[in-house]
């Protein structure tokens, strides 16, 4: 159901339309999710950034954002490379699969409430499509609210919290972490061994 030419929030798209006039070689399209497609666990990002997985089409691939995530998928033996640079490296996942909440690059890197919304079907045909059992893992509370927007639940049902695990409807579990981000790893918000704890939960 995701759809690679999806032009559904207009201030997005016509975003995308200027990057690709710009940069011709950047992705600059709706970014599909990456992984293992009979995954035990989903983890749910933001949104693609501008000079990652805009530029190279696969999620958290290319900045700042993605070395923590993929250094330690790897050191959980989840992957088989520490690094995603480019989409065509080879890198696959081991029971894993990442999407974003927002498929498409949003300008400043924040969606609005409409554009999360109308992308929501799209989480959520993800989510339908996974086999049971698979956690979800949410980084950040954006990814978080979709989630339980993907499910119909309130946003007020479970309460965002670095680390806190809240069993959903269907059985499934969600794990929250705080976003893997240059300005949450910079400042140790988030650091390596509190991301590797969640994670490691998580995939279990
Ligand atoms: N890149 C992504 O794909 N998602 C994020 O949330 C951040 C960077």
């Amino acid at each position: 159901m995701f759809n690679p030419d999806c032009r559904d929030c207009p201030r997005l798209a016509t975003f995308l339309d200027e990057i690709k006039t710009d940069k011709p070689d950047y992705f600059a399209a709706p970014v599909p999710a990456f992984g293992d497609d009979q995954p035990k666990l989903l983890i749910i990002g933001l949104a693609p950034g501008m000079h990652g997985a805009n530029r190279t089409g696969r999620p958290f691939t290319g900045d700042y954002a993605g070395l923590l995530l993929y250094q330690t998928l790897f050191d959980l033996g989840l992957s088989s490379a520490p690094t995603s640079e480019h989409g065509d490296d080879g890198l696959s996942l081991h029971g894993v699969r990442i999407t974003n909440a927002v498929k498409c690059l949003p300008p400043q890197n924040k969606p609005e409430t409409s554009e999360i919304k109308n992308c929501n079907p799209y989480l959520k045909a993800e989510i339908d499509a996974l086999n049971t059992p698979c956690n979800l893992m949410a980084l950040g509370k954006i990814a978080h609210d979709a989630i339980l927007r993907a499910y119909g639940l309130k946003l007020s049902t479970f309460k965002f919290a670095h680390a806190a695990e809240h069993l959903l409807p269907d059985g499934r579990t969600l794990f929250d972490s705080y976003h893997c981000s240059r300005y949450n790893t910079q400042t140790r918000r988030l650091t390596a061994e509190m991301f590797q704890d969640v994670l490691k939960q998580a995939s279990q």
